[in-house]
């Protein structure tokens, strides 16, 4: 499974990719809002930082001017993916960029019905928003449980990126499920981490290391 950070906040990226363990970054427009950053600036700065794809949406809602917005935001650096949402304009141009090479990924997913039409538009990746989905009293994970089967019947190669990642338990149950992404806020990676038995396990462990007066020569 992959792991993307869901943010355009600079200092919790370089903080992620310093694990070595993130392959990727997606932003959307309320995000680099947050980040108070100019879009193309802080979206090059990123691209910088990981060498994995780096999603930057466009605005536009209709597909020429979707278009004129996706020239500019691929010029940025090789590593951009293009955001688009999951409507009519936004698979037609999908559909386009994809045909010459270009990555997208195709958000606002929170349908199967939508999935499937975002990977007959050839998307590389498409984006099921699973929080916003349990917020409204669906069942998330079901929807990326019906994706990731309707692409497995069909052979499809975009790729479930699932979004909208609010705890651990997504991340483990799309695991479960066989999504390939996910792309989660950066406490979400952090908690992925936590234990509490490893904490008292190296507390333990420090305590009666201690004991014995020794250390480790380190020179
Ligand atoms: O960036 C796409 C998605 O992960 C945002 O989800 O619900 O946290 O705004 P949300």
């Amino acid at each position: 499974m992959k792991f993307f950070v869901d943010t355009a906040d600079i200092a919790d990226i370089k903080e992620m990719a310093d694990t070595g363990l993130l392959d990727g970054v997606t932003t959307n427009p309320s995000l680099i809002a947050k980040s108070g950053r100019d879009f193309i600036e802080v979206t090059r700065e990123i691209c910088s930082i990981v060498d994995g794809p780096v999603s930057a949406e466009v605005v536009a809602l209709d597909h020429e001017t979707m278009m004129k917005e996706a020239e500019t935001l691929r010029k940025i650096a090789d590593n951009v993916c293009i955001k688009v949402p999951l409507t009519i304009d936004g698979l037609k141009t999908c559909k386009k960029l994809t045909s010459d090479g270009t990555q997208v990924n195709v958000t606002l997913c929170f349908s199967a019905n939508q999935a499937l039409l975002a990977a007959k538009a050839g998307a590389t990746f498409v984006s099921p928003f699973v929080g916003r989905h349990d917020d409204n009293g669906f069942d998330g994970m079901s929807l990326i449980e019906d994706i990731v089967t309707i692409y497995s019947n069909y052979g499809f190669e975009t790729e479930v990126l699932v979004a909208s990642i609010r705890n651990p338990v997504h991340v483990l149950q799309s695991a479960l499920i066989g999504a390939d992404v996910a792309t989660m806020p950066p406490a979400v990676i952090k908690g992925l981490f936590k234990h509490i038995l490893t904490d008292k396990g190296i507390e333990g462990f420090v305590a009666d290391w201690e004991k014995t007066g020794q250390s480790i020569p380190t020179s």
